[in-house]
This record gives structure tokens, sequence and C-alpha cells, in this order.
């Protein structure tokens, strides 16, 4: 078992004392819910009242996976709407916002201009700075009849203002290549004293994978990059990862940096 255990409250017990505490149940706790199938007890929900950071970091998680973000199950046929050119990805994957836009917002101008997630799709960069409710009006448009009646209001216009506020240009801390414009010597005593927590030292605590085809930490940061570099930025949707969207840019970039130097396999 790689499950980790953050091991002090089982999610009822969690419940329950938020319940006390909180009154409304604006926060939630969920248990073994997060995409990979772990056991992991954590807080979800929204707060009464959100820091901009906040905002940032969920509606990046809903940008990452809708549909693990609000809790439900994973689709599990491909999107009718996926292009019918890209044999490589089917199923849950492609009703992603990132699936069909890219983890760097470029679409088909960047990360997805060739590789498995090649839709010739164009990206988002363009509505970055504009208002989140002409924002909304674009995603609720015909190229994404697929996601009507799915994403609650209250949730669109947090991913409206995420696209508003929240992208930003990823080339200039990660390249196409994986490369990355970082300080590790920086990003190691964060890395020591906030991550450690739960991925170890070593990143090696926590399998992301299942045992036979194992991936930790410091091999999802040499082998997806972007990817990681967006989750250390936003957390994971459904899943007791904290976001370090708290941190600037260049801090994560120096964050990821560290990571690269990880183990990406157990001796
Ligand atoms: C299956 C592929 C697919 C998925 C998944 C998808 N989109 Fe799109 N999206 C498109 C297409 C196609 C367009 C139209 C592109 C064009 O005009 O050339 C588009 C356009 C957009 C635009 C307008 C861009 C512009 O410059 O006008 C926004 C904003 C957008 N999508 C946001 C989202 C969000 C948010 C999600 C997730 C809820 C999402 N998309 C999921 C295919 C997709
Ligand atoms: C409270 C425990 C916890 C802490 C602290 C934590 N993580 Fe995580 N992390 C998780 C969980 C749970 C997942 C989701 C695993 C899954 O997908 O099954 C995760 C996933 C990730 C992923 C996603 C890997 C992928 O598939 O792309 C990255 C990257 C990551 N963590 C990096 C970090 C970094 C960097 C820090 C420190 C800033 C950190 N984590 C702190 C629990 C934690």
């Amino acid at each position: 078992m790689r499950n980790i255990s953050l091991g002090v409250r089982t999610a009822s017990m969690l419940a329950a004392a938020l319940m006390l505490t909180s009154g409304a149940s604006v926060a939630f706790a969920s248990s073994d819910h997060d995409h990979k199938g772990h056991s992991v007890d954590y807080v979800d929900g929204y707060p009464d009242s959100p820091s901009q950071t906040w905002v940032m970091s969920f509606g990046g998680r809903l940008y990452d996976s809708w549909f693990e973000a609000l809790g439900k199950d994973e689709p599990k046929t491909t999107n009718p709407a996926w292009p019918a050119s890209n044999k490589a990805v089917t199923g849950g994957d492609t009703w992603r916002c990132e699936a069909c836009h890219g983890w760097d917002f470029k679409g088909k101008d960047g990360a997805n201009a060739s590789g498995d997630f090649k839709t010739g799709i164009k990206g988002v960069r363009n509505v970055a700075g504009m208002a989140p409710a002409k924002i909304v009006k674009l995603i609720e448009s015909k190229n994404h009849a697929f996601i009507k009646g799915k994403i609650p209001q209250r949730d669109m216009l947090l991913l409206a203002k995420f696209l508003s506020k929240g992208q930003y240009d990823v080339s200039k801390y990660v390249d196409l290549k994986g490369n990355v414009k970082g300080d590790p010597a920086k990003g190691k005593p964060i890395f020591q004293n906030v991550c450690a927590a739960c991925h170890g030292y070593d990143g090696l605590a926590f399998n992301f994978d299942s045992p036979e085809d194992p991936s930790y930490v410091g091999t999802e940061a040499n082998d997806a990059t972007l990817e990681t570099f967006y989750h250390i930025s936003r957390g994971v949707p459904g899943a007791a990862m904290p976001s370090m969207g708290i941190l600037p840019p260049q801090t994560r970039a120096d964050l990821l940096a560290y990571i690269k130097t990880l183990p990406t396999t157990k001796k």
C-alpha cells in the first residue's frame, strides 16, 4: 500500500468538527476521492470569504479537471467534441479543458502542437484580462455543448476568473523541452519543509501510479514538467495536495527545479 495517510482524523470526525466550527456546511471533508483511488482525507468545498489566490487555485483545478474538482464521476465515454484525428487519448481525459487547450494555455501553438494531446485547437491566451462574464459566454458557446448543465454557475464564474487573471506566459519559467528557469537551491527549503510531509524528503514516499510502474514527484517533474508546474501552482483536483499559488511563479519554478533533482525511481 502506498497510500499516504494524513492520519489524524477520519473523514466523518473531520466533518463533525467542521460543522461545529463553521456552522453552514461551506466546507466538507472528502476521502477516497482522488483520481488514482488513493484513500486520503482532506477538506474540500468553498471558503465563506475566498481570497483571490484561492479563487485562482480552485479555478485552475477546474481547468485541469472540472469533474474531479467538483467531486463528480469521471466521464466514461470519449467527449463527442474531441477531434476524430486524435486517437491517442480517449475517455475521461477528453472532457478536460486542459486536454484541448493545454497546460500552457496555448493549445496548438504551445505544448499541444505535437504529442498525444495534439488536437489542432487554439489556446485560451486571448481571453486573459477579459471580463469574466464574457469568458463565461465563450465557455457556454456551442464549442462546449458537451459541458452544458454540468458546471454550476458559481464554478463557471471561478473558472472564468481564473482564465482572466490566473493564466500567464508559462514559457518564462518552463520551456517546451522541460527546461526550468529556476534555482534548485531556493526550492530545496520549500520542499523539505512543506512537500516532504507527504512526499518524503527524497520524494519517494508517494507513488502516483501502480506498484509495477511507479511514478514519484521526481519522475513527474522530469517526464511531465509543464504538468508538474501546473499541479504545484494550483494543487491537484480532488486530492489532498496544497496549492503553491501562494508563492510567486518564479519561486514555484525554483521549487520545480529542485524537484527535478530528486530520484525518479527507488533503488
Ligand atoms: C474537446 C475540446 C475542448 C474542450 C475539452 C474544451 N474546449 Fe474550449 N474550445 C474548443 C474549441 C474547438 C474552441 C473554439 C476554438 C476556435 O475558435 O478556433 C474553444 C474555445 C474556447 C475559448 C475561447 C477562446 C478564444 O480565444 O476565443 C475558451 C475561453 C475556452 N474554449 C475555454 C474552455 C474551458 C474553460 C474548458 C473546460 C470547461 C474548455 N474550453 C474545454 C474546444 C474545447
Ligand atoms: C498533505 C499532503 C501533501 C502535501 C503537503 C503535498 N502534496 Fe503533492 N500530492 C499529494 C496528493 C494526495 C497528490 C495526488 C496524488 C494522486 O494523483 O493520486 C499529490 C500530487 C502531487 C503532484 C502531482 C503529480 C502528477 O501526477 O502530476 C505533484 C507535482 C506534487 N504533489 C508536488 C508537491 C509539492 C511540490 C509539494 C510541496 C509544495 C507537495 N506536493 C505537497 C499530497 C501532498
